[in-house]
């Protein structure tokens, strides 16, 4: 079981390129489902979870690989799937895998995906993504632990989502592809990885117009070709390495990322006191002294990000005063918090709120990581936190962080991996 050794302390110091980004990949690896052809993806994360959903589209009967010759591309060919099913052991590791259940049903008419089971951060349910695949024509039943639809040819529907879900948006849009007629998502997600499926969908030859706004209006057409697509930088992985930089009172530049997508993490990352300088594909972040205190509450796009929550709170926890974070999109994402008071952060929690006194330093501790943003949000706690830390349970952070220990370690981080 792979752990991550830290030694909190040096300052953060150079520039680093962000890998290419998850949760888009994961989204355009689905997509490619819908096509009648070869998809290339290229700037593809190099990550477990991109495995995991390249291994369902292999279940499924498609050609999904990485490719021969470039290390970040992978190559599929959903011309040959032959099997409509996404197999609980498959769905089970990555809840993401739900998002074959829109192209299986749109090309094929069926679909039987295992119901995604809730994990660390909340109950998740998928009852946005039914609701709007019936109101399309599909037949959804419930059988056994699975999600059975069936659909004779889904036809165009006006959707107006009950709660904003990125991958419900998703779902829907790849769904409405294909269908018959007009779709119109009313109350859509605005996520960037939502524009960016947009972009690949009328790239394959869709309809899809709207995207980033909550009012999508999709109208099918007959078939979609593959495409080449080179994947976006990774919002995230970048305010996480900023973060690193801002607790450690360093100095970096992230690379390869569209600055827009990063607003108000780079807004929250200046009241807290933060110098941030934005170039078009890069951003600089200095700090020189401890972070201000500041108040959080994470919203779905263009607000303050749930998977920055961890991490900006890591930054909190040595604040000089008090801050509050809210947690304004999942209902149990502060399994974080109980590591970061072993390594003496002062919170409070109530509710959905967590209240935090900034202490002068952390100490490092050996933590646990309980999901795949709060390992994030441990490790930079540890860079700034006093002696060495131990992340165990590292698999986790490894689901959505390409080489983080690397990336860090080129920064001036005393970090290391222990097999
Ligand atoms: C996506 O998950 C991301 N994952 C998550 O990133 C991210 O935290 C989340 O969006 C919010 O931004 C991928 O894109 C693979 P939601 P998603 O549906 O789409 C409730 C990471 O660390 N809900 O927007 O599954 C749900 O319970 C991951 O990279 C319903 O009630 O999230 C949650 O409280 C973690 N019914 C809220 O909506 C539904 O049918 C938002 O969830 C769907 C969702």
């Amino acid at each position: 079981m792979d752990r991550i050794l830290v030694r909190g302390g040096p300052r953060l110091v150079g520039e680093v390129a962000v890998s290419g980004s998850k949760n888009a990949t994961l989204a355009l690896i689905a997509a490619a489902a819908l096509a009648e052809g070869e998809t290339i993806l290229h700037n593809v994360p190099r990550l477990r979870d991109v495995d995991a959903m390249l291994e369902l589209l292999r279940a499924l009967g498609a050609r999904a690989d990485w490719h021969e010759e470039e290390g970040h591309a992978v190559r599929i060919d959903a011309s040959s799937i032959n099997r409509f099913e996404a197999p609980y052991e498959l769905v089970r590791k990555m809840r993401a895998s739900f998002l074959v259940l829109g192209p299986l049903l749109t090309r094929f008419g069926t679909a039987r995906v295992s119901e995604p089971g809730g994990c660390a951060i909340g109950v998740r349910p998928v009852d946005q993504h039914l609701k709007g695949l019936t109101a399309m024509g599909g037949k959804v039943r419930l059988d056994h632990g699975y999600v059975e639809v069936t659909s004779s040819g889904l036809r165009g529907a006006r959707i107006a989502f009950d709660l904003v879900t990125v991958n419900g948006t998703q779902n829907l849009m790849m769904a409405a592809a294909l269908a018959r007629g007009e779709t119109i998502l009313e109350n859509a997600a605005c996520e960037p990885e939502v524009v960016e499926l947009a972009e690949a969908l009328n790239a394959m030859g869709g309809s899809v117009r709207g995207a980033g706004g909550d009012r999508i209006v999709i109208r099918g057409v007959g078939s979609l070709r593959g495409i080449r697509h080179v994947v976006s930088g990774d919002r995230i992985e970048a305010g996480t390495l900023l973060a690193a930089a801002m607790v450690t009172l360093g100095d970096v530049r992230v690379t390869g990322i569209d600055t827009s997508m990063l607003e108000s993490t780079l807004d929250k990352f200046r009241e807290a006191g933060a110098d941030v300088d934005i170039e078009a594909t890069s951003v600089r972040v200095r700090a020189d002294e401890r972070p201000n205190a500041a108040g959080v509450v994470t919203a779905p796009f263009p607000g303050f990000p749930t998977d920055m929550q961890a991490q900006i709170m890591a930054v909190l926890s040595v604040a000089t005063g008090s801050s509050l974070i809210t947690e304004g999109v999942f209902e149990n994402r502060f399994m974080h918090v109980p590591e970061l008071q072993r390594m003496g952060a002062n919170i409070v929690l109530s509710g959905r709120t967590a209240r935090i006194e900034g202490v002068p330093r952390l100490m490092g501790a050996p933590v646990m990581a309980t999901d795949l943003r709060a390992s994030a949000g441990l490790i930079v706690a540890a860079l700034a936190a006093e002696g060495e830390s131990v992340v165990n349970r590292v698999y986790h952070i490894d689901r959505g962080y390409e080489r983080i220990e690397e990336k860090l370690r080129g920064l001036g981080a005393e970090i290391r991996r222990e097999g």
